[in-house]
């Protein structure tokens, strides 16, 4: 049986739009991003879908940018209903209104995911390089849960706001939560690209990790925790996408096709479009798909190693951006002939000035609104 009749997508993740108010600096979408002229259409978006449904996946993620930005969004969400896949809106809250929150509700969305950037206003502010999104996010949470849907708290931990991973599980709490998620950042995109800027030390990140880690028991019943550790300080690497193309599919917003949300930073790689293929023919054929699957592609030390059907190597996409090379092992990985390379990104994060953050925010073109303006510029945590 081929490698890609062996495993089924699971999840897919549609970005429906890289349009989006908000301007955080560890967003994880392309540098280059797709402009609202080249987005894919509702009906398309509605075939894609269906033929989601039809090849067995089972959630969709509706994602950007910012999905609350398509005006099409609650037509969207009552098609997911209609095939029966559960729909799960991950979203900044920038641009939900009640009537947008009653009609997604009544579309028969599933579930919310509602992004925040610290527990300290200002500071949460300016990482989203938006004034106010603190205060509307708070609002935005208690349409949520009032409309009885089931929320789930998204806080990414960065060197500014590694010390209040704890007052986030708080913040959580106190928004109505179910779940939250602290997850330290990653570095793709956005991520990448100000990377000096929130890389923390390994004490700020153990400290964090230790925190969370207490909540944990301090909350079990009361909130579910869930917890991505900073895969740079760690020993082995991450199973990025739990494999490579084994479960998940990523949908860009013109209709590109990606076995996760990075790999266009692979050179060489080719990806096709729900416009000229179908999924399954996407999932079984594209040659972006084939690239990395299973284990043909991989060198040693992976290739002889007993972890490589736990981590899959690692992630690919980290392994190219750090040796030039996807195919190696991912230098996270202590193993890894390249592991020096992340010893010393960590090695000069100790290194780092405090001071004055002045991100590159993730922008589609630059700001012009005044609410889009950098707010003024905080001191580092
Ligand atoms: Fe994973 Fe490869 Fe490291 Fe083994 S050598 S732990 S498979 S990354
Ligand atoms: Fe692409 Fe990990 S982000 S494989």
């Amino acid at each position: 049986m081929s490698e890609a009749r062996q495993s089924r997508p699971i999840g897919l993740l549609a970005e429906l739009t890289h349009r989006c108010p908000l301007g955080c600096p560890y967003c994880s979408n392309p540098l280059v991003l797709d402009g609202r002229d080249s987005e894919l259409d509702t009906e398309s978006w509605k075939r894609v879908f269906s033929q989601a449904a039809a090849i067995g996946i089972l959630h969709i993620h509706l994602s950007g940018g910012e999905p609350a930005a398509r005006r099409d969004l609650g037509d969207l969400v009552a098609h997911c209903a209609r095939l029966g896949l559960y729909s799960n809106l991950i979203t900044s809250g920038i641009g939900i209104t009640q009537a947008m929150v009653t009609q997604l509700a009544d579309a028969g969305l599933d579930h919310v995911q509602l992004s925040i950037q610290d527990a300290e206003p200002q500071s949460a502010d300016h990482i989203a390089g938006y004034r106010g999104a603190f205060a509307r996010k708070s609002q935005v949470a208690s349409m949520i849960t009032q409309a009885g849907l089931p929320l789930t708290v998204n806080a990414v931990i960065h060197r500014v706001n590694v010390r209040r991973a704890g007052a986030m599980v708080e913040l959580a709490i106190a928004l109505g939560a179910r779940r939250v998620e602290i997850a330290h950042a990653q570095y793709y995109g956005w991520a990448a690209q100000n990377r000096a800027l929130l890389m923390p030390s390994r004490e700020e990140a153990e400290a964090a990790i230790a925190e969370v880690e207490r909540l944990k028991a301090v909350h079990a019943g009361r909130i579910m925790i869930d917890h991505v550790a900073p895969d740079y300080h760690a020993r082995y690497p991450k199973p990025c996408m739990s494999g490579w193309a084994r479960r998940t599919m990523n949908v860009t917003p013109s209709g590109k096709v990606l076995p996760c949300h990075a790999a266009e930073v692979i050179p060489g790689l080719e990806f096709w479009n729900v416009l000229d293929h179908s999924l399954e023919e996407i999932w079984r054929d594209s040659p972006a798909f084939n690239a990395f699957r299973g284990e043909a592609w991989m060198r040693e030390p992976c290739r002889s190693c007993d972890r490589r059907t736990v981590d899959f190597g690692g992630c690919r996409c980290q392994a190219f951006m750090l040796t030039g090379n996807a195919s190696e092992a991912d230098p996270v990985c202590h193993l890894s002939p390249h592991h020096e390379i992340v010893s010393g990104i960590l090695e000069e994060a100790m290194r780092n000035e405090k001071g004055p953050v002045e991100y590159s925010y993730r922008r589609l073109r630059p700001a012009r609104s005044p609410d889009q303006q950098e707010s003024p510029k905080v001191p580092a945590a």
